[in-house]
């Protein structure tokens, strides 16, 4: 039988009137946020910075990933363990890193579920999937940006998942485009997290405001 993937739509934002929109429109399975993002919306200092995460949860009933700041193990368990215990969907973002392995390793053994982030190769997303991760994170953007092709990794992680029974899920990221999102459809990548602006553009398309512009006019014709 074949399986089934309703593919998870997360959206790629540290910014709250964002997420409530996407929320809003009924299509949102959960949200990722990164450093770079938090420092985008201007937050600031580890108490408003775990409140944060804390007024997502508030808003969408889905993942949260909260990524740690640490690169050593001891310290990432430390922070680990303090976002994971902010709310329960949260999901602590650790880096592909020697240290951050291990780390998904600890966390996993203590249930506590994971996404490993800046995966730009097979070969990490296999060390990923060994320790356990719940999620990995794919940059298909930036793999783009390098030359190289981004959709074509999601496609390869798709077989070796599928080859090995691996229960990771694929969550492609940093999306740039709508068709970034349909291609990874296509390939049954697990969860795509985007900016709001590629979930809205899903909606475009000029015949559809062609067909819509003539079926107003037609109605109004017809019934002065
Ligand atoms: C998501 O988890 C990543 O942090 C994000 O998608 C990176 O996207 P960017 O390459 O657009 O910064």
């Amino acid at each position: 039988m074949q399986k089934v993937n309703h593919m998870k739509f997360f959206i790629d934002t540290a910014n709250l009137d964002q997420i409530r929109e996407a929320n809003d429109l009924g299509v949102l399975d959960g949200v990722t946020t990164n450093p770079s993002l938090m420092a985008k919306e201007g937050i600031t200092g580890k108490n408003n910075i775990l409140k944060h995460y804390v007024d997502i949860c508030n808003i969408v009933d889905g993942d949260v990933s909260a990524e740690v700041i640490a690169t050593t193990f001891d310290e990432m368990i430390r922070e680990g363990e303090e976002l994971a215990e902010l709310h329960k969907n949260i999901v602590v973002k650790v880096p592909m890193i020697k240290d951050g392995i291990k780390a998904i390793r600890y966390f996993t053994n203590k249930g506590i579920r994971t996404n490993c982030t800046l995966v730009f190769s097979s070969g990490q997303a296999i060390l990923a999937a060994k320790a356990g991760a719940t999620y990995v994170s794919p940059f298909i953007g930036r793999i783009d940006d390098s030359n190289w092709d981004g959709i074509d990794l999601i496609d390869q992680m798709r077989t070796i998942y599928d080859n090995c029974g691996f229960e990771t899920q694929i969550l492609a990221a940093s999306v740039r485009t709508p068709l970034h999102i349909v291609k990874c459809a296509e390939i049954g990548a697990d969860v795509v997290t985007c900016p709001l602006s590629s979930i809205m553009g899903l909606l475009k398309h000029p015949l559809t405001d062609i067909g819509l512009a003539q079926f107003l006019a037609d109605y109004k014709k017809a019934n002065g």
